[in-house]
């Protein structure tokens, strides 16, 4: 069947720049044939991580929810803000509380980042930092990514990116990503044979 991606725009306020990002990329990715879930973090809301919540009660539900879409996919793309140059809160959170879940949800999954910024870096410093804890779960965070610069002023009313050059590298990075995701589902098959 078509491969399926999850798409989580990961800021939580509702004029997200991100969530518009995830979007654009969830219809990229439906273009290339995938099968598409795009999400908001929003959905899945979560306490701080606490070690004594999750001895007593287990994992919020919330973790659970997002263990269950990341569960689903072959591949997902995190569109994620950056703050003070590095993770938000809310991303660093939810990556703790899942990261608990055996077997761990993270571990061989397909990862593209890509971030949105009203400044000039594009939010690219919090992509290399969101970096660190996914691959240290296993996650095969491809190495090229995307951000966003000037995000405020970055779209067009239907959604698509203001400058056409920038939509169109945003629209190779996405489909070069499937590709190899493709490539490793039918090397990952090969080997079961
Ligand atoms: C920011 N923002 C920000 N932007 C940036 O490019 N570099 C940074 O280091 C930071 N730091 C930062 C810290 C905090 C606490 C906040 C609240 C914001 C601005 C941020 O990029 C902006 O709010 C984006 O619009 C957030 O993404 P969404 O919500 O539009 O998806």
């Amino acid at each position: 069947g078509p491969l399926r991606v999850l798409v989580l725009g990961a800021s939580l306020r509702a004029g997200s720049t991100n969530a518009r990002l995830a979007s654009l990329v969830g219809r990229m990715l439906s273009a290339a044939d995938a099968s598409v879930d795009v999400a908001r973090m929003r959905e899945f809301s979560m306490p701080m991580y606490d070690g004594d919540v999750e001895e007593t009660e287990g994992l919020p539900d919330g973790a659970l929810a997002l263990r269950d879409r990341l569960e689903w996919c072959d591949a997902f793309v995190l569109s994620s803000p950056e703050y003070n140059a590095s993770v938000p809160g809310v991303v660093k959170n939810a990556i703790d509380w899942v990261s608990r879940v055996r077997p761990q949800p993270f571990k061989t999954k397909h990862a593209l980042l890509v971030s949105a910024s009203p400044s000039m870096v594009g939010g690219n410093r919090g992509l290399w930092a969101l970096r660190v804890p996914l691959e240290h779960l296993g996650t095969r965070v491809y190495p090229d990514m995307f951000s966003l610069a000037a995000a405020h002023q970055g779209f067009t009313e239907d959604g698509q990116l203001t400058d056409s050059g920038l939509q169109q590298r945003l629209e190779e990075t996405v489909t070069a990503f499937l590709r190899l995701v493709e490539a490793d589902a039918h090397y990952v098959c090969l080997q079961r044979r």
